[in-house]
């Protein structure tokens, strides 16, 4: 298995396990609880180190799954999860009150059966509380043993470069496809500057760049996707243009779809780590064929170009989702 470094010192397999699609937001799991846990297992055969799940994730029950699986294998594999939600009977909204950032590792820790969170994200940027407070907790639960290393998600480089400046960002993690380019626009940058890691979330973009959706896939009520902009009808029809170039570059160089995806964003930068989502083995095994598949210097520049000779139709999330993006 190819492996990257995140940060300094946080080596990983070079593609992680994104676990949220277990717990929720794209329809009914594929299979049983039990069987989910054998899938994890599965990963952690086939090469997978990194595993990422979240409290929010289900909530709660994404990280329980994530813990029961790797409880086994719990010295081999790297876990992040992420805080920053207030979670209740209410309405969600952000949470990075230093109590609370306490309180959840606490119980993030019982839930993934760990003594140590590996990798812990701010999932959104709070408005209301000061990064380097954040950053000032997250380094305390570090110096306490309890997490190896911090995290943003979604965050600005001004965000970043404050967080860094209190105690070192080891990845920041955002949304980074074919289809997703905002990481370009100085968040890839920053990191490079700092020597942080970088982990695309939604690499696939959300199943549509691995060519399997059209204008006819259905999704359940309980699909996220049905209320994304982007995976409107019109809007799959739009872009199919996009996924069509990409298949057909996949034909030639014997690859899947996905495994073209995930490999220009491996070819990016060396420090760029995605955490495909997937509910199936087979999947799994085959996305870890992306490092595999030998992109030339004239592919990748023609995927590069591939958004801006398109276009993109529809936004990532619907304006309720995106008021929670640091700007
Ligand atoms: N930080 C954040 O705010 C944030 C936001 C979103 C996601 N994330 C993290 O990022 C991870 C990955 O993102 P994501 O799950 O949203 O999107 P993704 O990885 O871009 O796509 C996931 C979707 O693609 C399908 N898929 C995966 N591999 C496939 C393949 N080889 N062929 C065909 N379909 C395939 C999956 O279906 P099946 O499951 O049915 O196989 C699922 O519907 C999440 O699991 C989560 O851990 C973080």
């Amino acid at each position: 298995m190819h492996t990257r470094t995140l940060g300094s010192d946080l080596p990983v397999s070079a593609l992680g396990l994104g676990c949220m699609g277990m717990s929720q937001s794209y329809g009914p799991n594929p299979g049983s609880r039990e069987e989910m846990v054998g899938v994890l297992r599965d990963a952690v055969d086939a090469g997978v180190t990194l595993f990422d799940t979240a409290e929010v994730y289900g909530p709660f029950v994404n990280e329980e799954l994530v813990g029961e699986a790797l409880e086994p294998v719990r010295d081999d594999v790297v876990i992040a999860t992420k805080f920053g939600w207030r979670i209740g009977a209410d309405a969600r909204g952000l949470d990075s009150r230093p109590e609370h950032i306490r309180e959840v590792v606490d119980a993030s820790l019982r839930r993934l059966r760990t003594d140590h969170i590996d990798l812990l994200y701010q999932h959104r940027v709070d408005p209301d509380v000061p990064i380097e407070e954040v950053a000032g907790t997250v380094a305390e639960l570090i110096a306490a043993g309890k997490v190896g290393h911090f995290g943003l998600s979604e965050a600005t480089v001004a965000t970043i470069r404050r967080a860094h400046a209190v105690h070192p960002v080891t990845a920041v993690q955002s949304e980074y496809s074919l289809w997703t380019r905002e990481p370009e626009d100085g968040v890839l940058a920053v990191c490079d500057e700092l020597g942080i890691g970088f982990v695309p979330f939604s690499p696939l973009g959300r199943g549509f760049l691995t060519g399997t959706m059209d204008t006819t896939t259905a999704f359940t009520a309980d699909d996220m996707r049905a209320g994304l902009p982007r995976f409107t009808p019109e809007s799959i029809a739009a872009n199919a243009a996009l996924v069509r170039h990409v298949t057909a570059l996949a034909a030639d160089r014997h690859a899947t779809v996905g495994q073209i995806a995930l490999a220009w964003l491996l070819a990016q930068r060396p420090f760029i780590v995605p955490i495909p989502g997937t509910r199936r083995i087979s999947r799994i095994r085959e996305n870890l064929g992306a490092p595999a598949v030998a992109l030339s210097a004239d592919d990748i520049a023609d995927l590069n170009g591939l958004a801006d000779r398109f276009g993109v139709t529809g936004e990532r999330y619907n304006p309720s989702q995106a008021q929670y993006v640091d700007r």
